[in-house]
């Protein structure tokens, strides 16, 4: 049995910050932004918490499944920036959709958070243990990154995206490349609390985001079309009969980079960057989501879906709609 999407959503903070807005607040450029990643915007939570996001994409995921909230087995949640430190998100989610029967988790795998959910799903639904899973990626990153830290602060948004996945005799997800580098930690981080326990008096504070956005920048264009091929490979496909490449928002030169390693033409990579900046974890669901409802996915359609994160963590699936 493979690991099928039959219902998809997305929901965004109701409140967009366009470059000039942030170019009022520290010294950097719509020109700047724009040419560098282009991004135009990003929504940012005012009202909204990764909790009302996840489970906002998650019910209309689960409606348009057609499915009812008690058939859903397992519901995961990439994030990196849950309301609490626990209960999970996914708990929480489940609270607000009534998805009793599910078990519920957190997956922390920052910007591929949403692959290794589908990787751990497609596990779960090939082994026979669930049927029905609901994945879904869900970020307040404006809540982790240092806002006196222009290089990096203007790159993210806030935002989830869902997806409902059953077990299906064909089609759905056939092939998957995946990977973490441990080692390499440092070069994308947010410390966590420091130990504040009797024994170590050490001051409790948090940390903020912090990168070497070129490290990162160098690593995403060589590893994703690296997994990006491997997938492909496994699956037995050329990237020329890929219907399109839905790749992690990061950057609009990672995807044009990709593109061109992959010899493939640049409209075969969609990308809503422009609209909603990099929302990590959520950036794939939301794109598949927006795609879905755009009517822009066709049965029988061939997708690649490809990302790169703090870890590091990368991973690509190819699957069909
Ligand atoms: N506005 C204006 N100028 C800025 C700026 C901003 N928001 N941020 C940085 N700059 C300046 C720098 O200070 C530097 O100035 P200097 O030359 O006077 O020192 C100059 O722009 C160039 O900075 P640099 O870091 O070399 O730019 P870059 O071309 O490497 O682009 C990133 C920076 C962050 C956009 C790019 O490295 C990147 O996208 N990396 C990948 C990050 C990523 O995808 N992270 C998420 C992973 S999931």
């Amino acid at each position: 049995m493979n690991a099928k999407i039959i219902g998809t959503g997305w929901e965004l903070p109701a409140y967009e910050a366009d470059n000039d807005y942030l170019s009022t607040i520290m010294e950097t450029s719509d020109e700047w932004i724009t040419e560098r990643t282009g991004i135009r915007k990003r929504h940012l939570a005012k009202e909204e918490t990764t909790t009302s996001l996840a489970a906002g994409a998650a019910g209309k995921a689960l409606k348009a499944s057609g499915l009812k909230a008690e058939q859903i087995d397992l519901l995961i949640v990439a994030t990196i920036t849950s309301d609490t430190e626990t209960p999970s998100t996914a708990c929480r989610v489940q609270a607000e959709l009534g998805a009793v029967n599910a078990v519920a988790f957190d997956i922390n795998a920052a910007c591929s958070g949403f692959l290794y959910a589908i990787h751990t799903a497609d596990a779960f639904i090939k082994s026979g243990i669930y049927k029905n899973v609901l994945l879904v990626g869900a970020e307040t990153l404006s809540k982790l990154v240092d806002w006196t830290d222009r290089s990096t602060c203007v790159l993210f948004g806030d935002g989830a995206g869902a997806a409902v996945l059953t077990a299906a005799e064909q089609g759905g997800v056939t092939a998957q490349a995946i990977g973490s580098d441990g080692s390499r930690w440092e070069v994308l981080s947010c410390m966590g609390r420091s130990n504040h326990n009797p024994i170590c008096q050490e001051q409790a504070e948090a940390g903020f985001l912090q990168m070497n956005g070129q490290e990162v920048f160098k690593f995403a264009i060589k590893t994703v079309p690296q997994c990006i091929e491997e997938a492909l490979k496994q699956a037995g496909i050329s990237p020329e009969e890929v219907t399109c490449f839905l790749l992690h928002q990061a950057n609009k030169r990672i995807i044009q980079s990709v593109a061109k390693r992959l010899k493939q033409p640049e409209d075969k990579f969609p990308m809503n960057i422009d609209q909603c900046a990099n929302t990590s974890a959520a950036s794939l669901p939301i794109l598949l989501a927006q795609m879905d409802e755009q009517g822009r996915l066709h049965p029988g359609d061939r997708l690649v879906l490809s990302g790169f994160g703090a870890g590091l963590t990368w991973g690509a699936c190819v699957l069909e709609w």
